[in-house]
């Protein structure tokens, strides 16, 4: 089997360069060899945590999914569905927060971090913590076991996160496999190499410093402007410069060729002045940027095509999580109720006489006990409160042993328990009906006791 690899993006942001250089490219390169079955998936349910503005979400959805589709995604080659469209992740993540301990989500990061902020803030330590955040980790535990995930390319930041799902995968293998393990050992793939573009101020490129290039927002126009924003020393042209301590060489690195850096590190080595070296990094972000800038607003002009993409991608998923959720379930003992019924008896049960309550032309509450054919065996005296009419019938069944039947004049019979009647014969039985009925009775009555 081909090793499963799985990511997921919170769909809170706007993809920014750095997000395409470290993460959406890689992922993109690594499904283009046709070795790996990958899954992609917008994370929104992940969302929800931190993010409580509805169209920030769902436009922050459009974005990314037509960001990687324009990065050159191929959804036929590979799995690429929103979270939030597979009802079998928040199924599993109930499980699975069932065998997590409290303690080991108490040490969670992104948890751990809200309360020492708190903390300093001399507030209360849970204070703004909701339970999403607390579970956070369970969550993102689901989305991975649910594909039986080999590996997963995350951020440093995430490497806990893989550990976790490890540990609450062996516990539920641990409690409920029978033989074969039922979920695999998922890996955090972090590759260094790529994982963290600088920004315009050198340190990581994120949103939080306010120092991205943007990717497709705002345009060409936008690029340039963010480039043109990054820091730089003072030397004036003609000048020689250090490229190694620019802020400018690693992003042009991530976008150029080996050959193109190399010039690029000469020039500068000799002098090349920082606006013409800004106008060069622009010229390579461009080449890369503008033809899936293209697809990009051709996507984004077409939402609805888009929202077609996902759900296909969401059927294919799901013809593996929905099997895979039965058997979960199945091991934990919450299979189909057939399936149990069937376990438990063998073969399957057979019907016997039938106790229904109904309401007479009087609205008064009565019940019929019925024979394997539907026919009247016998008509409750009618009782004002359903619940006295409910205790007759209980009555009936688990003391089915004790009734007294006794013949009235004509065609007519009574069944009483402790002297009070439970019911009678129905009204107008010719004399063969009513043996026929008598003989039903008393083999009800028989059943109902066994
Ligand atoms: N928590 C991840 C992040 O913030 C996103 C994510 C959600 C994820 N579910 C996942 C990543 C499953 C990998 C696998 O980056």
């Amino acid at each position: 089997m081909k090793t499963r690899v799985l990511t997921g993006i919170t769909t809170t942001g706007t993809p920014h360069l750095g997000n395409y250089v470290g993460a959406i490219r890689p992922a993109v390169r690594s499904t283009q060899s046709g070795e790996v079955d990958a899954f992609f998936f917008l994370a929104d349910y992940h969302a929800l945590i931190k993010c409580e503005d509805p169209a920030r979400i769902a436009r922050s959805r459009l974005e990314i999914a037509a960001t990687w589709l324009a990065a050159g995604l191929d959804p036929d080659r590979v799995h690429f569905y929103r979270q939030s469209d597979i009802p079998e992740i928040p199924e599993l993540t109930w499980l699975l927060t069932c065998v997590t301990g409290k303690g080991l989500m108490n040490r969670a990061h992104a948890y751990k971090a809200a309360v020492d902020a708190n903390r300093d803030k001399g507030e209360e330590d849970d204070d703004g913590v909701n339970m999403g955040l607390f579970s956070y980790p369970i969550l993102m535990a689901a989305d991975i076991l649910m594909f039986n995930a080999n590996k997963v390319p995350v951020g440093r930041d995430q490497v806990q996160h893989l550990e976790m799902a490890r540990d609450i995968a062996q516990r539920f293998n641990h409690l409920y496999a029978a033989r074969e393990p039922l979920f695999v050992l998922p890996e955090a793939v972090v590759d260094d190499a790529v994982a963290t573009l600088v920004g315009l101020d050198g340190r990581k490129m994120s949103k939080s410093y306010n120092n991205t290039i943007p990717l497709f927002e705002g345009g060409a126009k936008a690029i340039k402007s963010a480039v043109a924003r990054i820091v730089t020393d003072s030397l004036e042209p003609g000048q020689p410069k250090d490229p190694y301590a620019s802020n400018l060489l690693p992003i042009y690195q991530a976008l150029a060729t080996e050959g193109q850096t190399e010039t690029f590190v000469k020039s500068l080595q000799d002098g090349l002045g920082w606006g013409q070296a800004k106008a060069e990094l622009v010229a390579v972000i461009e080449a890369q940027v503008a033809p899936m800038r293209e697809r990009y607003e051709l996507l984004m002009a077409r939402p609805d095509d888009l929202q077609d993409i996902l759900v296909a991608g969401a059927q294919k998923a799901r013809s593996i999580a929905a099997p895979f959720m039965a058997q979960l379930r199945e091991a934990v003992g919450i299979g189909s109720a057939s399936g149990i019924a069937a376990k438990s008896s063998g073969k399957p049960k057979r019907k016997g006489p039938k106790l229904v309550q109904f309401r007479d032309e009087a609205g008064l509450f009565r019940f019929r006990l019925l024979s394997l054919e539907g026919e009247t065996l016998l008509i409750s005296p009618p009782q004002a409160d359903p619940k006295q009419a409910g205790a007759m019938i209980a009555a009936l069944k688990s003391r089915a042993g004790e009734v007294a039947l006794d013949m009235q004049p004509g065609t007519g019979y009574q069944v009483t328990l402790d002297g009070e009647v439970l019911g009678v014969a129905e009204a107008g039985l010719d004399e063969a009906q009513y043996q026929a009925r008598l003989s039903d009775l008393t083999a009800a009555l028989q059943e109902l006791g066994d």
